[in-house]
């Protein structure tokens, strides 16, 4: 008998692409930005298998692809990465509240009570993961709630859609609600079955996930870093220096240490594939030890404004003699959005408060490649090119009509990207695959599971 080939037939998506080969922070955005007006991305077996000006791309493509035309005003990029959000925060993002310490109290603890029913989790994961499909969000690092059900749902719905996501159960064994904490050895033990279970399988990742020095007792700190040096190859994600009086009880509680970040050194913390949400009051010594360290931070530039933390400045991060690897993220629920547009709209305004100037292709970078370098993924997403997982967005230049009139005026692909990250959000994401599968399709609205 023949051997039938059962596998889909290739398939490949024509329009403008913007992708970079490189970090434009260091090496220039000349030589690390591609523009390609007319291209062509062939995808099979969840890679891109070629790239490049549909002129030459169209006449080697294997005989029998389907190629989708999304027309010069759609702009085709890698799917973007989301390095800091909190999937049990769905249900009360937009909660009116004071800052961070408050609005943990009164509504981010209550809400991750719910999390005991792995029912409820998974229901949150479902509406979870539609938001970051719709928004052209490929890729997340997401911390649950300290139930390890509540990480079994979101690993399992997004099994399911083929995402490549990372992801923990927090870790907290003090200072919270009594029904929301662990202990160093529950916390460990439940963080290493999952570990077991989940990193690795498919393109499912584990992250070790104390939520913030408040939280964990040292004797909790120590089992993580314990957990961290037993796994290297699992993420490690924790909050810093987001708000002055969580920086000032942090004094309070380890007075031993040298400084906030010094509590996570202390404890092995500072490593390769270690994500630091915020970060915006870190010293100019503490920027050193991340970008010795490897460290990476997540800006959070909506829950920043949201929660009246700060502005971070991102050109002290990217600085050149020390840059540290810093990511996007939305910090849904203390961010108000899980539009990446919307994000990169915030980060540009926490820029110009910093006297510093994020061009829209920076920006776009940061969106995609990145974030995939901050997470140590870069190998594998955030660009376009012959061998990267096929993770891609395919944004719509004129989705509103705001955006259509201001479009007509625009001179420069610069201009044209910069219209986008300032006025566009949810409705400009036309489509959004995963490892080559059409997962959302705005125009049709649906969220296709396998
Ligand atoms: N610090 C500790 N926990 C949290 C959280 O859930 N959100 C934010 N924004 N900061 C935190
Ligand atoms: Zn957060």
């Amino acid at each position: 008998m023949k051997n039938r080939d059962t596998r889909p037939p290739p398939t490949a998506i024509r329009g403008p692409v913007l992708t970079f080969t490189g970090n434009p922070f260091t090496h220039g955005v000349e030589k690390t930005a591609v523009y390609e007006p007319d291209a062509i991305v062939a995808m099979a077996d969840g890679r891109i298998t070629d790239f490049g000006p549909a002129q030459i791309v169209g006449r080697r493509l294997p005989a029998g692809t389907e190629v989708k035309n999304y027309g010069r005003d759609s702009l085709i990029s890698a799917g973007f990465i989301d390095s800091h959000v909190h999937f049990p925060q769905t249900p009360m993002i937009a909660a009116y509240s004071e800052q961070l310490l408050d609005w943990l109290t009164d509504y981010a603890f209550p809400t991750e009570l719910k999390y005991a029913d792995k029912e409820f989790a998974r229901s949150v994961a479902r509406v979870f993961l539609r938001e970051n499909l719709r928004n052209g969000i490929t890729t997340a690092c997401v911390y649950c709630t300290v139930h390890p059900q509540s990480a079994e749902a979101l690993f399992e719905e997004a099994e399911a859609l083929g995402l490549r996501l990372a992801a923990g159960k927090v870790l907290m064994d003090r200072n919270a609600p009594a029904a929301l904490l662990d202990t160093p050895k529950t916390g460990y033990d439940d963080s290493k079955a999952l570990i077991a279970k989940w990193h690795g399988r498919g393109r499912l990742m584990y992250a070790v996930t104390p939520r913030f020095a408040p939280t964990s007792s040292r004797e909790q700190l120590e089992a993580a870093g314990a957990l961290c040096r037993e796994h290297p190859e699992c993420y490690l994600q924790t909050h810093i220096s987001e708000n002055k009086n969580e920086i000032a009880w942090v004094k309070e509680l380890f007075p031993e240490r040298n400084g906030y970040l010094d509590v996570y050194d202390h404890y092995s913390l500072c490593r390769p594939r270690a994500i630091f949400g915020h970060g915006i009051y870190l010293s100019d010594e503490e920027m050193q030890v991340m970008h010795r360290t490897g460290s990476a931070i997540a800006h959070c530039p909506t829950s920043n404004f949201f929660l009246g933390s700060g502005c971070f400045n991102i050109g002290r991060a990217v600085r050149h003699d020390r840059p540290v690897r810093t990511g996007i993220g939305t910090d849904v629920g203390g961010g108000t959005s899980f539009s990446i547009l919307a994000t990169l709209n915030s980060a540009y305004s926490a820029a110009q408060s910093n006297s510093y100037r994020l061009s829209a292709r920076h920006a776009y970078y940061l969106a995609t490649r990145g974030t995939a370098h901050a997470m140590y993924l870069e190998d594998r997403i955030g660009s376009i090119a012959a061998g990267m997982e096929a993770d891609i967005v395919v944004l719509d230049m004129k989705s509103t009509p705001l955006i259509e009139y201001r479009m007509q005026f625009a001179e420069s692909f610069e201009e044209a990207l910069f219209i986008q990250m300032t006025l566009g959000d949810d409705r400009a994401v036309q489509a959004t695959y995963v490892a080559g599968e059409l997962r959302y399709a705005r125009d049709s609205a649906q969220i296709t599971a396998s």
